[in-house]
């Protein structure tokens, strides 16, 4: 018997806790803020962005949604994001990635006021977060540790391989399982595009962890008997649907269903977390403001 993991159940739990949280901060004066900046006209990226607006107004949060033409200067974001950092009704600023090409992605990250970069990527919460005392835990990873958490699947001493080496998953799912305490204590192999025996290395693991962005790079083959499988993979491959497109995890879902004692969809895994996560942090933020 496989246990399928069930991202969007538990994101719906985390979410009444956080509405909650949202209506007690209400009522003391502040109500938790979250502006998402989208630079792009990617599809993928517009539809991620609606749908953190959509979560925020069904828990109460204040969304402040801003587009900037994805043909401006880098000057015209970092004018945004100053305006942002300035505004007291924005507790959480979110600047929806990639970014495009002529833009510095990590000049962006670091003109976010570290206290809202409630996606934990300035380098001062990602040195927070390697010192073991994070601010902002990222919100894949964390939700990744949620998930992990809620069915009981013990990381202590386990051999976990993450595939991919992102800043926005990869490095710091790879940092909270090495961490103390709970959902950490791993013993942890980081793969990636030169790993030299991928197989090998995956076969060896109890908790493999996919994020590379490659469609169903991991099959049945490349697991042992027993794993639990995590697919960060959101991946739109062409299809005949009425889209265009299908969406299409890390994993090759039915083949390593076969070996895995426990594995998430795609969708409703790990994407649900991701948001759930980030209503987590801004509420966090609005907390830390209001001090
Ligand atoms: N693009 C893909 N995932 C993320 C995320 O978690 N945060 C931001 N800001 N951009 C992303």
């Amino acid at each position: 018997m496989t246990t399928i993991l069930d991202g969007t159940e538990l994101a719906d739990r985390i979410e009444a806790d956080v509405a909650t949280a949202t209506d007690r901060l209400a009522e003391a004066g502040t109500t938790p803020g979250l502006a998402t900046v989208l630079m792009s006209d990617d599809g993928a990226s517009e539809t991620y962005v609606s749908m953190k607006q959509r979560t925020c107004e069904e828990l109460g949060i204040n969304s402040f949604h801003h587009e900037i033409d994805p043909d401006k200067s880098a000057a015209a974001l970092f004018e945004r994001i100053d305006a942002l950092n300035d505004d007291p009704e924005v507790h959480g600023i979110l600047v929806q990635m990639p970014v495009p090409d002529h833009v510095d992605k990590q000049q962006v990250l670091e003109r976010i006021d570290p206290i809202k970069d409630v996606d934990g990527f300035h380098p001062e919460n990602v040195g927070r977060l390697v010192a073991g005392n994070a601010r902002y835990k990222p919100c894949t990873p964390h939700g990744i540790q949620k998930l992990m958490a809620a069915y009981d699947i013990e990381t202590a001493g386990k051999d976990v391989v993450v595939i991919g080496r992102s800043d926005i998953v990869g490095k710091p799912m790879a940092n909270l399982l090495i961490q103390y305490g709970a959902g950490g204590n791993a013993t942890t192999t980081v793969c990636h595009s030169r790993t030299r025996d991928l197989g090998e290395k995956t076969r060896s693991a109890d908790i493999v962890i996919a994020a590379a962005g490659v469609p169903e790079l991991v099959d049945g083959a490349l697991l042992s008997e027993g794993v639990t499988v995590i697919d960060v993979g959101v991946n739109r491959v062409d299809a005949n649907t009425d889209k265009g497109y299908e969406l299409v995890g890390d994993v090759d879902f039915e083949s390593a269903k076969g070996k895995a004692s426990a594995i998430t969809p795609v969708p409703g895994g790990v994407g649900p977390l991701t948001i759930a996560m980030l209503m987590h942090n801004t509420v966090k933020a609005a907390s830390l403001q209001s001090e």
